[in-house]
């Protein structure tokens, strides 16, 4: 029977390029997919979207003079060159704003509704009153309710380590506006996990067995232990729900409300696979009603939260099919450090590639480290460089080049499938592994399952020592035993790549050319090549790693650009309090020219100003601009001033006025001062409103 799988990885924020740990978890899912595409009876579905929801990428696209679908959508344009480069293979990529979500979030949303899972509350949050919308938390900052120290997020003081509630900050301010934030009330709508109902079957999915198996790793189940445990406090409802402004699905029927991006996020799964099965003339519904599909979602552990509690619940009572299980990994650390989640770490995946460095010796290097548990990853260049030299190089893509050559020059490219009854007992023990690597592939021992066939190839290496083809090549006698071995290990490198090749395709599809074979699947390494089968002239296949590579890859500037996920607040100085049309019109602003303007004797920032506004007479106004200009350029220029200000009594004289300049926040660190200056046309005397 054959085995249906539908697989997923998290899918990324639309607000950065992917970074070392996205490519980590496609590699891990892609190697999974891909020896599950080699298995006969089964029939593989592999898709991803963008996140595209949620209030940061409203905020970053606002901040790019975007719309959040333009923003989104330059994103995405994005993906394609990173997916291509290390060969990972979705089927689909979309966007969890594309129409299937948004019908399925809403279906989702309404089935839970009408089963009885949907409550409100009235909650009391920040509310920014200058960008009139609710600030997460993330938005709110000011001084530690305890220590004092400024500029504090809302949940932990950097300074003093004490944690505490947004609330108590004190003098909260928003950082998106500057603003103080005021506390608004508005509704919410819950997901009501705290029903009985729910912990009861979470229970059941995810502290239970399949198979007589637990389901999930044990870590992961610890975890949900914790959560759901007798020893826990229970689930509370889950808020789902946002207000407007928001980049989001709507509520249904609930104008004004969204969905919070983590409600509709995982169910951007669904959409990708509806949209391919769409794009394909495939039958989504029947797909997902069949008993026999199996569903599974590679993610990392910073996500299990909603992936093992919050995700099949929702599935659960919406009445879908719910998933049959997470695969959770851990992060990826570059010589031992963390990474960050917005920014990556040291390795820029896409200069990694500019730079010439393979994409398979991070898919094997990577594959090497991981197993089935909840682990951290170590990208250590020296491990890398030795690693993937030893291995890749020395022991597998040796044989070849120690074989492939005497059958192409010495036998017209024919090997002998006649063997002696020593060389194919050889064979027989490098097939003999196959179920057992299958099964550490299955269950993503890809640590152990790589172990395995580097032992084999220890092994091969050994039969070519002892063999010792080079001599053989030497006495025209052992013709017969030249071919024979030289055979042999042919056959025995093709076996080991077909081993191989879920984590490196590439390779996998040169070997063929080389060999001149159609795909090879798993069931081929029970079908030895023909008698007489004829291989073309060896052709390298991979290079060695060079150490300066990895000098290169961490020396150099990331190729990406930084992710724009950061509020505006520290580049430019904040948006003043709003003011009403009345408020403004207060204020007379009008086109002056500048018929002198001198030194001033004493200062060495202001120059004295003589401007004509088309009044009777001109006014006399001091302005902080000499730094900037020299006195001759003035004269005859038109510019901005504020004409009612009242007169200021300076050390030099009365200033009737002010000239308008622009300049930056910090002037220390960015001088520059810049008067306005109107279009041609402008007259003096003209208002400005
Ligand atoms: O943590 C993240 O990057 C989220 N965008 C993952 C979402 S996974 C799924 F729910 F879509
Ligand atoms: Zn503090």
């Amino acid at each position: 029977m054959t085995r249906k799988l539908f697989v997923t990885t998290a899918l990324p924020y639309a607000n950065g390029p992917f970074h070392i740990g996205h490519i980590m978890e496609y590699i891990q899912a892609d190697i999974w997919v891909r020896f599950q595409r080699m298995q006969q009876d089964r029939e593989v579905h592999f898709v991803g979207a963008d996140d595209a929801h949620g209030a940061p990428i409203m905020i970053a696209a606002e901040k790019a003079g975007l719309t959040p679908q333009q923003f989104v959508a330059n994103i995405a344009a994005g993906r394609q060159q990173y997916l291509d480069g290390f060969h990972i293979s979705f089927d689909n990529w979309h966007s969890t704003d594309g129409q299937e979500n948004h019908e399925l979030s809403q279906t989702i949303y309404r089935n839970l509704k009408a089963a009885g899972f949907i409550t409100t509350k009235t909650i009391e949050q920040f509310f920014d009153p200058v960008k009139n919308m609710f600030l997460p938390d993330r938005y709110i900052k000011g001084a530690c309710p305890k220590c004092s120290a400024a500029d504090q997020y809302g949940d932990s003081c950097e300074a003093c380590g004490a944690v505490y509630a947004p609330t108590e900050l004190k003098n909260p301010y928003s950082t998106l506006t500057g603003a103080a934030p005021v506390m608004k009330t508005s509704e919410h709508f819950f997901f009501k996990l705290s029903d009985p109902q729910c912990v009861a079957f979470l229970k059941d999915w995810a502290l239970g067995d399949v198979d007589g198996v637990p389901r999930l790793q044990p870590e992961v189940a610890n975890k949900a232990r914790e959560w759901l445990g007798d020893e826990s406090e229970g689930l509370g409802d889950w808020d789902i729900s946002r207000d407007a402004p928001y980049f989001g699905i709507e509520i249904p029927d609930e104008p004004g409300k969204y969905f919070y991006v983590w409600l509709d996020a995982p169910v951007g799964y669904l959409a990708s696979l509806k949209n391919y099965f769409g794009k394909t003339s495939r039958d989504y519904d029947a797909f997902m009603a069949d008993p026999e599909t199996e569903q599974y979602h590679f993610i990392g552990k910073d996500i299990t939260y909603f992936h093992t509690l919050f995700w099949p619940a929702m599935l659960k009572f919406s009445g879908m099919r719910v998933p049959n299980n997470v695969f959770v990994h851990g992060f990826i650390t570059v010589s031992g450090e963390k990474m960050s989640k917005s920014r990556g770490t040291g390795i820029s995946p896409l200069r990694y590639l500019d730079i010439g460095m393979n994409p398979e010796w991070l898919r094997y290097y990577i594959a090497a480290k991981l197993n089935s548990h909840v682990e951290d990853v170590d990208f250590n260049p020296e491990d890398f460089v030795a690693r993937v030299n030893a291995d890749l190089i020395g022991k597998y893509v040796n044989i070849a080049s120690r074989s492939a050559g005497f059958i192409a020059k010495r036998f017209g490219g024919k090997i002998t499938a006649r063997l002696a009854p020593e060389n194919a007992g050889f064979l027989e023990t490098l097939r003999a592994s196959a179920d057992e690597i299958a099964k550490d592939y299955e269950t993503r021992e890809y640590g152990r399952a790589l172990r395995a066939i580097m032992h084999q190839a220890d092994i091969i290496n050994a039969y070519v020592d002892q063999h010792k083809p080079w001599v053989l090549a030497k006495d025209p006698a052992a013709e017969p035993a030249l071919h024979e071995v030289c055979s042999t290990l042919l056959e025995a490198f093709r076996v080991l790549t077909i081993y191989l090749k879920p984590v490196l395709p590439a390779l996998a599809a040169q070997v063929e050319a080389l060999m001149n074979l159609p795909p090879m699947n798993w069931a081929d390494i029970v079908q030895p090549l023909p008698d007489g089968h004829v291989v073309n002239a060896y052709s390298h296949l991979m290079q060695r790693v060079e150490p300066k590579m990895l000098d290169a890859l961490f020396d150099a500037p990331a190729a990406e650009p930084a992710a724009a996920t950061t509020p505006v607040a520290s580049e430019i100085e904040y948006i003043a309090p709003t003011i009403t049309i009345d408020d403004f019109s207060k204020i007379d602003l009008r086109i002056a020219k500048i018929v002198n303007a001198e030194l001033v004797e004493g200062s060495d920032r202001l120059l004295r100003l003589t401007l004509d506004i088309g009044e009777s007479s001109t006014r006399n106004v001091f302005a902080g601009i000499k730094s900037a200009y020299k006195p001759e350029d003035l004269i005859g220029k038109l510019t901005v001033m504020v004409a009612n200000l009242a007169p200021r009594k300076m050390k030099f004289g009365v200033s009737e006025g002010m000239v308008l300049a622009a300049s930056a926040k910090d002037e220390k660190a960015k001088p520059g001062i810049y008067i306005l200056n109107p279009w041609p046309g402008a007259e003096p005397g003209m208002r400005i409103r």
